[in-house]
């Protein structure tokens, strides 16, 4: 039986679920989930992520994480922690960047957290000199000082959606059309702790992500406690609304309800709800920056021309890449970043221009 078929199953059964509910299964499903089957990620897979187009990345990513280490004062042991590490490609440029930063790779303790077996794999395959541990969970991960880094991981969470009808809010969900196929409905009852605090015209949809929010509060609580600083670069906006919900396979936008577990379902990270939710569990959060500016802030542009140098041959393939990576209109301007520090923290790197903000 299809994902698909036990989805439908489940809507006799039971009724309509969430937008939410759907996503889950169709990504996490342990038997037919998009992120429980062997690689998806790569050049021959259905999209390419910031690492897989360039080392550069990585580096990047990883320079911050080590310099942010030397401003705190290089507290040891402490962890370099990675949620949904994908192929290990980011990590293993990082930590071949940091190579020669004294003390950092010894006092460092790598925790990857991952749901995928085929890509832990993929991981431990790339990483295993640095003898990495794997969990389910930031949760499970042990205390101390954390760096962590997290690219394309909240748009991979459930998103739930909220209509606002002509009746007031509704939860959006996945029922059984005429035709037995799945299909959309505005017809949930709204939770309250999601509807949104201002109201809205009737057509308005606001994607709300919980467990996005309580993965930035947990890292916020072990960054305000224990010290260190993360990461979160993804596409989103910095405040918006409307349904960002997408299928994608073979490169390409497919419908959403068609075929899951068998494509990439995502939507865009609302930044500001992540802001929100680590400043409330009391750390500072910065920006989010285009990753334009916050690449170029690292020195990006200076490292790409160091490549060219030392391969003249591979010149026109560093400007394609580093053009996909911070030009506006690429992944300059659709991705962002925001940075989450102790309170009372300096601007990390690249975040100098913004304000940490404060907890409403
Ligand atoms: C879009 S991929 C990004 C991979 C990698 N960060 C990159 O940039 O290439 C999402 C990653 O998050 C993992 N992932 C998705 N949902 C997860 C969850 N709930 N718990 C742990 N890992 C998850 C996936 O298996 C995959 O490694």
């Amino acid at each position: 039986m299809t994902l698909a078929e036990r989805i439908a199953g489940r809507i006799r059964t039971g009724g309509a679920i969430t937008v939410a509910e759907f996503m889950a299964a169709a990504l996490q499903d342990p038997e037919g989930g998009y992120y429980r089957r062997d690689d998806p990620l790569g050049r021959g897979g259905d999209f390419t992520t910031a690492p897989e187009i360039s080392q550069m990345f990585g580096e990047m990513l990883g320079l911050w994480c080590a310099a942010d280490w030397l401003t705190a004062g290089r507290p040891a042991p402490f962890r370099l922690v990675e949620l949904g590490p994908g192929r290990g490609t980011l990590m293993a440029d990082a930590l071949r960047a940091t190579a020669h930063v004294p003390g950092f790779h010894a006092a460092m303790r790598l925790h990857l957290v991952e749901s995928s077996p085929g890509l832990r794999r993929c991981q431990g395959a790339l990483l295993a000199p640095f003898a990495p541990s794997w969990h389910d969970r930031l949760e499970d991960v042990p205390r101390g000082p954390v760096w962590l880094l997290a690219n394309e991981f909240l748009d991979a969470l459930p998103v739930h959606q909220m209509v606002r009808t002509q009746a007031g809010w509704r939860e959006r969900g996945v029922a059984l059309g005429p035709d037995g196929a799945l299909a959309f409905t505005d017809t949930l009852p709204a939770p309250a702790e999601l509807v949104p605090a201002c109201d809205h015209p009737p057509g308005t949809v606001v994607e709300r992500r919980p467990l996005g929010e309580a993965v930035a509060a947990e890292t916020a609580r072990r960054i305000a406690a224990e010290g260190g600083g993360g990461l979160f670069v993804d596409y989103g906006y910095a405040e918006g609304q409307g349904d960002t919900l997408q299928a994608v396979a073979e490169h390409a936008r497919v419908p959403v309800l068609e075929t899951p577990g068998s494509v990439d379902l995502s939507a865009h990270v609302a930044f500001a709800d992540i802001a929100r939710a680590a400043r409330q569990a009391g750390a500072a959060a910065w920006g989010p920056v285009t990753q334009g500016l916050f690449l170029r802030g690292l020195g990006i542009v200076e490292r790409a021309d160091r490549l060219a140098a030392a391969r003249p041959d591979a010149r026109a393939v560093l400007a394609a890449a580093l053009h996909r990576l911070i030009g506006a209109g690429a992944m300059g301007t659709l991705f962002k970043v925001l940075a989450i520090t102790p309170p009372g923290a300096p601007p990390p790197p690249g975040f100098a221009s913004t304000e940490p903000g404060a907890a409403p």
